[in-house]
């Protein structure tokens, strides 16, 4: 047994592993130790969540953005997208459209865009809530503060989601413009736990300036936080922002976090995300073989698809649409897991 494949073990085992330990992991470039890696993760996915694949339908609603976030292709300083938000009306059309494929969950994303106001979130949240009974609305739209996210928890949302972008300081300083700082995005991750949100945190795999250390402190800081969905996916430059000509993040790394990420949290609900089907076409499945254990086909209207640039080529048809749900579940079939249509909370 290699020095790895007994680290790995021990992880899924609950020890507390070092910095080293991780970096250790990552690093190491022997195939048979990333499938041992893989196979130890489905098998602890399998004993938490069985073969069972959630779905989200995904609502990007805006793509306006205060932010200038620079890795991003919908930070302010972007002339070049059509911004768009939907209406309260569209959005709930959205839903309409999703809950009749079977989605019992709808994740509205969007940029953080001061034009909707808390209490029109809340109106949309309680339309939501109220039309489509049984559902589950998770939000992903930024940074707010507590008494914010409160007023949307009273309001009925289940879910949030607030990726944490990199767990080290100096990292975070390089992707962000000064303004934004690692510690409010913590403090709001604080807030939506505190408050009883299942909340989301993450990273992206392969981002500039990211070296293995700041990956193994992604992981403790995951332990740490220990949040109910993790969201991983690689970089993929966005050629219209100041981190453009950076390569993409690998599909090997992005595969080795979701990895280690499910050994440290056995019950968390882990995408198999977009990005990761968008940098190889089998990315989707493959994520689900490492760990993964959700799946979040776009609902946004199709006129509007193209304009949430995030980064380039950014796959929203085929398997990442709504409408394709039934090609989507054979495939995921195909891999040896099975797309269910309940909520899909997270099981303690
Ligand atoms: N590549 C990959 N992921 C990105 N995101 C933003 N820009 C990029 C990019 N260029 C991710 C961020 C954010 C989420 C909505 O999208 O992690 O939290």
């Amino acid at each position: 047994m290699t020095m790895n494949k007994k680290l790995i073990d021990l992880i899924a085992e609950g020890y507390n592993f070092s910095i080293s330990d991780i970096v250790s992991i990552i690093e190491n470039n022997s195939e048979a130790d990333d499938n041992y890696l893989f196979c130890r993760a489905d098998k602890i996915r399998r004993s938490v969540y069985g073969n069972k694949v959630y779905i989200r339908g995904l609502i990007e609603f805006s793509n306006c953005c205060k932010n200038d976030c620079l890795y991003c292709g919908l930070r302010c300083s972007n002339l070049n997208p059509k911004r768009y938000r939907l209406t309260e009306d569209e959005i709930l059309e959205c839903c309409l459209n999703g809950y009749k494929l079977g989605f019992k969950t709808f994740v509205l994303q969007s940029g953080e865009d001061l034009f909707f106001t808390d209490n029109m979130i809340c109106s949309i949240i309680k339309r939501i809530k109220e039309n489509f009974s049984g559902c589950a609305v998770t939000l992903s739209i930024g940074e707010k503060s507590e008494e914010s996210y409160q007023k949307y928890y009273d309001a009925g949302a289940d879910r949030y989601l607030l990726r944490h972008e990199t767990a080290c300081k100096n990292h975070y300083s390089k992707l962000h413009p000064d303004k934004m700082n690692f510690q409010s995005r913590i403090d709001c991750l604080k807030s939506l736990k505190k408050i009883g949100f299942q909340t989301g945190a993450g990273f992206m795999a392969g981002s500039p300036f990211q070296t293995s250390e700041c990956l193994a402190k992604d992981l403790i800081f995951l332990k740490e936080l220990n949040p109910e969905m993790v969201g991983i996916g690689p970089f993929i430059p966005q050629s219209d922002t100041p981190l453009g000509k950076y390569p993409k993040g690998s599909l090997r790394l992005t595969l080795v976090m979701i990895a280690l990420t499910r050994l440290i949290l056995p019950h968390a609900l882990i995408p198999s995300t977009t990005a990761l089907s968008t940098i190889h076409p089998t990315g989707r499945e493959l994520g689900l073989k490492a760990g993964a254990n959700v799946v979040m086909p776009n609902l946004s209207p199709l006129k509007y698809r193209k304009h949430y640039t995030l980064y380039d080529n950014k796959l929203s048809d085929g398997e990442e649409s709504a409408q394709c749900l039934k090609q989507l579940e054979a495939r995921v079939k195909n891999a040896g897991y099975e797309i269910v249509t309940h909520r899909g909370d997270f099981i303690a």
